[in-house]
């Protein structure tokens, strides 16, 4: 018989753009409602660099929650050469700061004051290292000869293996993993380094870009891959290792900023997440580690206890959409994988 309904501990997101101003204000709830704490995205413009930028920026996430929420956002700093060690080590010692985000320069939405040789940001992570600060990574390579669907593999070669050389207690977060070589990178690690997973790349593969025409609501960045590291992935998600946890990625754009000539990266799943991943772990006969994956794994790296109360997801009548966000700029679309959801998150 098919298990109709599963409780777990209530999850958090470790990777969500929130965004900000009205954006903010219209996407926040999405998250809210299903997740305790969220590891909140610093590419704002002009990007979170220092501690208080902020805490500016968490008290407007705070002020846009209703009273009855629990939500806390996680803060992150987003690295420039021109970062400094003492600031960010304050902020992380006054509570701020859970961890620092290292965008290449170019390599996606928003990077575009990120980071163009490792060595610039050296002394940062020297004391990252020193105090415990995770490093969360965009890891794709921004070489211009290097084809998209090789961004991830190439960053770990030439980028990701000598930096954990280099220093090798820094605690790492190698961030939407999209291949086979990420997940073995992090298997074959030493240390403290994990890994996020997406649902979109649990749930999709290139070709479903380019099915029956082009999809830009399933383009993000790092692209999705073949099927056979989308099927890494899953081996990974639902092995139980837990260095692999819940990060979902969702990053709003308007629907008519995708739907252009110029389409922006970023799917945005925030109110279908949950759901897509236990569609994923029911798929491959994992529902009982679905938990550790979305609830556990990740407190445990960030050296944060679980959270309290419990979330009711059921199964339902499989959906080939939902609703689209609604929202004063305009209106979102909701990731719901190709081939429909039919899971759901029960209202509290
Ligand atoms: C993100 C965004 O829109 O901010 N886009 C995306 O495709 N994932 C940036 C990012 O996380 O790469
Ligand atoms: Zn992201």
């Amino acid at each position: 018989m098919l298990q109709s309904s599963l409780v777990i501990r209530r999850p958090d997101d470790w990777h969500v753009h929130l965004r900000d101003g009205e954006m903010l204000a219209t996407v926040l709830a999405a998250t809210a409602r299903d997740f305790t704490r969220a590891i909140v995205m610093p590419n704002l413009q002009p990007p979170i660099t220092t501690t208080a930028a902020a805490l500016a920026y968490r008290s407007r996430i705070l002020g846009l929650l209703p009273a009855a929420s629990d939500f806390t956002p996680l803060m992150t700093c987003y690295l420039t050469p021109s970062v400094a060690p003492d600031d960010l080590a304050a902020g992380h010692a006054a509570g701020i700061f859970s961890a620092a985000k290292l965008y290449p320069a170019g390599a996606t939405t928003h990077s575009e004051a990120g980071v163009k040789q490792l060595r610039q940001i050296y002394p940062v992570l020297e004391r990252m290292q020193r105090i415990g600060l995770p490093l969360l990574i965009h890891g794709e390579s921004v070489a211009p000869n290097v084809d998209i669907f090789d961004r991830e593999a190439v960053f770990i070669e030439d980028e990701l293996i000598p930096l954990h050389t280099d220093f090798p207690a820094l605690r790492i977060v190698f961030e939407h993993i999209t291949s086979r070589e990420a997940v073995q990178f992090v298997r074959a690690a030493s240390g403290a380094i994990a890994a996020t997973i997406t649902p979109h790349h649990l749930m999709i593969n290139r070709n479903a870009m380019f099915e029956q025409g082009i999809r830009p609501h399933l383009y993000c960045l790092p692209v999705a891959k073949r099927e056979a590291h989308r099927l890494a992935l899953r081996g990974a998600a639902v092995s139980g290792d837990p260095r692999f946890f819940l990060g979902t990625d969702s990053a709003p754009h308007l629907r008519h900023l995708k739907e252009h000539d110029c389409g922006c990266a970023g799917v945005f799943n925030a109110g279908s997440a949950l759901a897509c991943y236990a569609q994923v772990f029911d798929e491959e006969d994992a529902l009982a580690r679905l938990e550790d994956f979305a609830s556990h794994f990740g407190p445990a790296f960030y050296g944060l206890p679980p959270n309290a109360g419990t979330v009711t997801l059921e199964r339902v009548a499989s959906v080939a959409a939902l609703p689209d966000w609604p929202s004063p700029l305009g209106p979102i679309k909701q990731f719901v994988p190709p081939g429909g959801l039919c899971w759901r998150v029960v209202k509290p």
